[in-house]
């Protein structure tokens, strides 16, 4: 079992889905955990669920898009104790080929999944450098490795992850410092509910989106969390500059 004993981490948009699971996961495996997110109830719901669970969480109300917050947000980790680990992953989805994407569109998916990631890793940076210790965990996307269709800007700021994490990694392998992230397919989230709403059939879409994963389905938050947890623990120690993909098999095809 991966343990996180006496390590605090800052979650990005643990009010939900993966970040949610994510942070329980790390909760139940020793550490505390900074529940970061924009919407204060799904926030606050995650920290009172894991207290409830008799572990320690703290929540902060934070937009990733907003560079000050960004830094408040570390610093109010930081204040306690060292922080070991941050996990980014919150991030929001967007329909659209060329021709159905504005590019307001672009600027505000580029504004929360990647400037919010590039926010969130800057203000941390000089906490680990200083701590010559960190662990940084990306949530990128299957849509970081290759094309989907009709996910056009969402592809485009996930690529942009997986450079960014891939980038900082050499800049501070030899720092302690580790920086990874994951590739998830398709996640049964309120993200991906979100999604199947919007079509005529939401049933057959389920169905449709299932089919795209070679194993058949989508996977649970949790499985997601079983791999953050892995890249986040010493067991992973020499890993780094990974975009490890949880995808069913999506990608090796
Ligand atoms: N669900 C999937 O199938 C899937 C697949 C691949 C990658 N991902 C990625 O995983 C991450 C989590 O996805 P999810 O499915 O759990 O989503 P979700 O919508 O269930 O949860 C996202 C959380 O992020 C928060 N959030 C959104 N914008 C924010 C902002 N600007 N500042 C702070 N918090 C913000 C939301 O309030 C929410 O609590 C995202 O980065 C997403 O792109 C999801």
């Amino acid at each position: 079992m991966f343990n996180l004993d006496n390590k605090q981490a800052l979650i990005t948009g643990a009010g939900s889905g993966i970040g949610a699971a994510i942070a329980h996961r790390f909760a139940s495996a020793g550490a505390k955990v900074w529940i970061a997110d924009r919407d204060k109830k799904g926030g606050e719901k995650t920290v009172e669920e894991i207290k409830e669970a008799g572990h320690q969480a703290e929540f902060l109300l934070l937009d990733v898009s907003d560079e000050e917050a960004c830094i408040q947000s570390v610093h109010s980790a930081c204040k306690e104790a060292s922080l070991d680990i941050l996990v980014n992953n919150a991030g929001i989805g967007h329909v659209g080929t060329l021709e159905t994407t504005t590019g307001d569109d672009m600027d505000h998916l580029y504004q929360v999944n990647v400037k919010g990631v590039f926010h969130m890793m800057k203000a941390a940076i000089p906490f680990m450098l200083e701590q010559k210790a960190g662990n940084i965990v990306n949530l990128a996307s299957i849509g970081g490795l290759v094309g989907v269709k009709d996910r056009l800007a969402y592809c485009m700021t996930k690529f942009a992850v997986v450079g960014l994490t891939k980038s900082s990694a050499l800049d501070y392998a030899n720092q302690g410092i580790r920086v990874n992230c994951i590739c998830p397919g398709r996640v049964e989230t309120p993200f991906v509910k979100a999604r199947l709403a919007e079509y005529e059939d939401p049933e057959a879409a389920y169905r449709e989106m299932s089919s795209t994963q070679p194993i058949g389905r989508m996977a649970q938050p949790d499985e997601i969390a079983a791999a953050a947890l892995y890249l986040a623990s010493d067991e992973a120690g020499s890993v780094t500059g990974s975009a490890l993909s949880v995808d069913g098999g999506w990608s090796a095809g």
